[in-house]
């Protein structure tokens, strides 16, 4: 294994990793395995969660009949958000409990995926909404116990929520993104079809793919989990544990994937091959970043999405301001591995090679700027906007990016560099223009 010394034991780290997955079935026709998975884990009644668009399309169509062809009563609920909110979980919580379900099944992306998990944990432990929230919004307190069934068919080839245990919403109140995350929002099981990735638009595709290549990347070069303070109890042990072998694993398999097929099953809706192993790749870096956790490009993109004036992406409904949340992670992901790569050089330099990059007789001072170039130029080649520029933003935005990005520490603080206002104020300035 490269780099064996990144998981030196350090004083007061932790000592050991933990390894959860969700059970996973992939393949090209498995939605329509969902009524037998389902009825076989013992579902008789289940809320079939999607968003309006999603329910006019086949793959619900397919699920559903799935679940009714194998006995089981299906309530379908098209009113998920894209983007969700505190009060949409509400109001899917709200359905979920009066429709005394006994299993959840989501057909959709991130979104959709999210809102089944926190109406499931919502309807099956009540509580004020704030409760289990990430502190310091919310009281953070820890899930009691495991939630019903729930089967998660993602629809796109990036969040990778159908792999981790985290829901992540708008909180009106504070204009705030945040989340909820515990091991028992984990999906019981994941039913990744590739065929639902060859009808997308290339926009739809290139920010799932970007997310998908950010998610591995981040994983990578995360903050070693022997450096992590071990935790005051072992079952308190974060998900965001910090980069271990196991998710290495995960990472680097992605990363030589993406390096190989992330343009063409971006620019070429023919090739079905490229798409299908970008959905492959999502899965792997799925369970990858749930075991070790994203850090700075996706901290920083919070504020990147939630503050967004008029930027309206080609493939994306009309009228409504929207950076999707692989574009508002990769305009920033240049600038950070620029920065972070004094910290464990090697696996950026690594990194860079797996995607492509020729890193022959490249030095460890060179990595950053390897690794921050085969980026970008994967984001020339598919039309990504450059920089947070090319989402609308200016100079005068990076006090106001940065405030909004400071408290997601949870992220922030699982670089391997430590990022402070300062830093965080220069990433911001970094990764306005990049070509
Ligand atoms: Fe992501």
């Amino acid at each position: 294994m490269a780099c064996c010394h990144y998981f030196a034991p350090s004083e007061g780290g932790d000592e050991a990793f933990s390894i959860d997955a969700s059970a996973i079935t992939f393949g090209p026709g498995v939605l329509r395995e969902a009524g037998d998975h389902a009825a076989s884990l013992g579902v008789a009644r289940a809320a079939l969660m999607t968003d309006k668009v999603m329910a006019g399309l086949e793959h619900v169509a397919v699920v559903k009949a799935a679940l009714e062809g194998a006995g089981i009563d299906v309530v379908v609920y098209d009113e998920v958000r894209v983007e969700p909110t505190d009060e949409s979980f509400k109001a899917a919580t709200r359905f979920a409990q009066e429709g005394k379900f006994d299993g959840f099944v989501s057909v959709g992306g991130g979104s959709v995926m999210d809102t089944a998990k926190a109406a499931n944990l919502y309807s099956t432990y009540p509580a004020e909404f704030l409760t289990y929230v990430n502190p310091p919004i919310g009281g953070g307190q820890a899930v009691p116990g495991p939630l019903k069934t729930h089967i998660a068919c993602p629809s796109t080839c990036g969040t990778g929520s159908e792999c981790t245990g985290i829901a992540v919403f708008d909180l009106l109140s504070m204009k705030a993104k945040t989340g909820i995350v515990s091991r028992f929002m984990r999906p019981t099981m994941a039913l990744v079809d590739p065929e639902c990735t060859h009808s997308l638009p290339k926009n739809v595709v290139a920010a799932s793919a970007f997310d998908v290549l950010s998610h591995a990347l981040e994983s990578y070069t995360a903050l070693a989990y022997t450096r992590r303070k071990a935790p005051a109890r072992p079952s308190l042990r974060p998900m965001s544990q910090g980069a271990n072998p196991w998710s290495d694993l995960g990472c680097r398999e992605a990363l030589l994937i993406l390096g190989r097929n992330l343009v063409n099953g971006v620019n070429d809706p023919a090739d079905t091959q490229a798409r299908s192993q970008l959905m492959w790749a999502a899965t792997l870096a799925g369970i990858a970043f749930g075991n070790a956790g994203c850090h700075a490009p996706h901290g920083m993109s919070y504020s990147v999405s939630g503050l967004v004036r008029d930027f309206q992406p080609n493939g994306y409904p009309k009228g409504e301001a929207i950076v999707p949340h692989g574009m508002s992670v990769i305009v920033n992901a240049p600038a950070v591995f620029r920065f972070t790569a004094e910290a464990c050089p090697e696996r950026h330099l690594e990194a860079a090679g797996l995607l492509g990059a020729d890193i022959r007789g490249a030095t460890e001072r060179d990595a950053g700027e390897i690794l921050a170039d085969q980026i970008i130029q994967f984001m020339k080649s598919t039309d990504m906007p450059n920089g947070i520029r090319g989402v609308g933003y200016n100079q005068d935005d990076i006090p106001d990016l940065t405030e909004g990005s400071f408290p997601q520490r949870r992220l922030l603080d699982n670089a391997p560099r430590g990022i402070g206002k300062e830093e965080l104020k220069g990433l911001y300035q970094d990764a306005l223009a990049y070509w």
